[in-house]
């Protein structure tokens, strides 16, 4: 079922059953490209840790973690701009491979004595790439002809001395080049992103065969490692989970769970802002594990902190701290509870300004959010992983399929989704029955799995209907189905007319409140995924 973690390398099997965590690494420094953290997922794919760093972190400690090669992201900014981001030149010194992508190759051909001029125009979207002298060391092998994916205005006209022109397309004449005996390669398409279909090839040829990286990075090697790491970090210290249900707490609950056992408990807030029936089925696919549970059934105390709260900060604040408060009440039941684990991702850390350049696009999720009053240590063996890599860690553990593959809700639960007004119990309930609605359809159809979210929005507004004889005045519900890769971006799911005919139908029929349904068909950017 691993799609993203690859089978260990007898080697790595070694390495990871020895609970060693020396792990080969390949360090992309972020110039703020909107691609910079495919680039590191991408980088794990081919089973090679990656980890995405500020163009501005000190030489020093990246010298520090010995990274097997460096990739030098995209960026938004132009090379002449003043105080554009500079070439890291003193990494030169550490003698290991670096791949310039974009901006990256911009700025190195220019630190380099090449040439980068603006062009009269950019270079956006496809293009067709023409391989030159076979490629040389980066690209040679692959089609001559080959398209790739471009998003650029400043070109290189002119590699470095000593370097070899690789490839060129109609705009750029000079998309790729190389002076392999120096360890530096460039290329101006995004290797990272699915229209170049050669990208993986010519990533997995700069890993493997340049930088010499093995395949180390898997399910179990991730495994192995968190084990180790929660265990150096709690010791013989009690640990608390607050499950939520989704695959990320539960991962992080099974992943600690088999680090300390018994020391681990479980608590299960319910704050009566879960869909229908999920409740229940958190408490049973964890009793099934034998891990031990608190059911702590707090609707009304968030109902009675949210009446009257119609800002969605304010939402997610009072959410995020009463939840606090119920675990710490929980703990303090529990003798020496002292660490909280919690299920945030990498992509959380960054979204939350864990990258200087990238702009802090929230400040909520799992980091950020906390009060500051926190009695507890963290544990977050998630947090260097992205989403796929969580659900493979997920399915190794035994997770079972359903909860694997279950698509990502927000903490602050349905409480978000009630748009423009207070968070009520009459209104929840008509969420949640819409929500279900959509749910059962969507599965019934066997899309589920292909959309990253489904869920229903209650905007509190009411408009006038008519049903039966009378006049109706009553809420709409909107349809938000998206794709993505990692929310980061989204576009809207073109579901199909019969599907969504017949949602509406048993939204409008099913539910009395409900008079219209409507169909969000918003990408993101420039929209969310939620509406809030
Ligand atoms: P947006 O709406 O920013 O959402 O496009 C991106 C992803 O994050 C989820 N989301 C949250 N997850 N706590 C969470 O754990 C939250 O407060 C929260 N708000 C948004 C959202 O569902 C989507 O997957």
């Amino acid at each position: 079922m691993s799609q993203v973690l690859k089978t260990p390398t007898s080697e790595s099997s070694e390495m990871a059953s020895s609970g060693a965590q020396v792990v080969e690494e390949v360090l992309v420094l972020d110039f703020g490209g909107q691609y910079s953290q495919l680039i590191a997922r991408r980088i794990r794919e081919c089973g090679v840790f990656s980890e995405l760093l500020p163009a501005t972190t000190p030489a020093d400690a990246i010298r520090k973690r010995k990274p097997k090669a460096l990739v030098l992201s995209g960026g938004p900014a132009s090379v002449y701009e003043p105080g554009a981001p500079a070439f890291p030149a003193e990494l030169l010194e550490l003698g290991i491979p670096m791949l310039g992508i974009c901006y990256g190759m911009q700025a190195m051909v220019k630190a380099l004595g090449g040439k980068v001029e603006a062009a009269e125009s950019g270079e956006f979207g496809r293009a067709d790439l023409t391989l030159r002298d076979s490629g040389g060391r980066l690209l040679g092998g692959l089609p001559e002809e080959q398209t790739c994916w471009m998003s650029h205005r400043d070109t290189v006209f002119e590699p470095p001395p000593g370097f070899a022109a690789l490839a060129s397309t109609p705009a750029s004449p000079v998309a790729a080049c190389e002076a392999p005996e120096r360890g530096l390669y460039g290329i101006q398409f995004h290797p990272e992103v699915v229209h170049t279909p050669y990208g993986t090839e010519v990533l997995t040829r700069f890993l493997r065969e340049i930088a010499g990286c093995e395949e180390q990075w898997s399910a179990e090697s991730v495994i192995a490692e968190q084990v180790a790491t929660i265990r150096a970090q709690v010791g013989e210290g009690r640990v608390i989970c607050g499950l939520s249900g989704g695959v990320d707490s539960s991962v992080a609950a099974l992943l600690v769970h088999r680090a300390v056992g018994e020391q681990l408990t479980c608590v299960f807030v319910d704050h009566g802002l879960m869909r229908l029936n999920e409740a229940e089925q958190v408490v049973e696919a964890f009793s099934q594990f034998g891990i031990p549970l608190v059911h702590v059934e707090a609707e009304e105390r968030f109902l009675a902190k949210l009446a009257g709260v119609e800002e969605p900060e304010r939402k997610r604040k009072i959410i995020g701290e009463e939840f606090i408060r119920v675990f710490e009440q929980e703990a303090a039941k529990l003798e020496d509870a002292a660490y909280l684990v919690q299920g945030t991702l990498y992509s959380d850390v960054i979204e939350s300004g864990g990258s200087d350049a990238a702009d802090t696009i929230k400040s909520h999720h799992n980091v950020g959010g906390l009060p500051e009053d926190l009695e507890f240590e963290l544990v977050e063996p998630l947090r260097m992983l992205f989403k796929d890599e969580v659900r493979a860690v997920g399915a190794e553990l035994g997770l079972p399929e359903r909860m694997v593959w279950r698509q990502p809700f927000p903490g602050p639960g349905l409480a978000i989704r009630i748009v423009g007004g207070e968070v009520t119990r009459e209104r929840l309930d008509i969420l949640r029955a819409a929500d279900a609605i959509l749910q059962e359809e969507i599965r019934a159809a066997e899309l589920y799995r292909q959309l990253w979210q489904s869920f229903c929005v209650l905007p509190v507004v009411r408009s006038v209907g008519v049903q039966g004889d009378g006049r109706t005045y009553a809420y709409p519900i909107v349809i938000r189905a998206v794709t993505s890769d990692d929310a980061m971006t989204a576009d809207w799911a073109r579901l199909p007319y019969d599907l969504l005919e017949r949602v509406s139908n048993r939204i409008i029929n099913e539910i009395r409140d409900v008079n219209r349904v409507a169909l969000d068909i918003s990408s993101k950017p420039p929209a969310t995924i939620e509406w809030e």
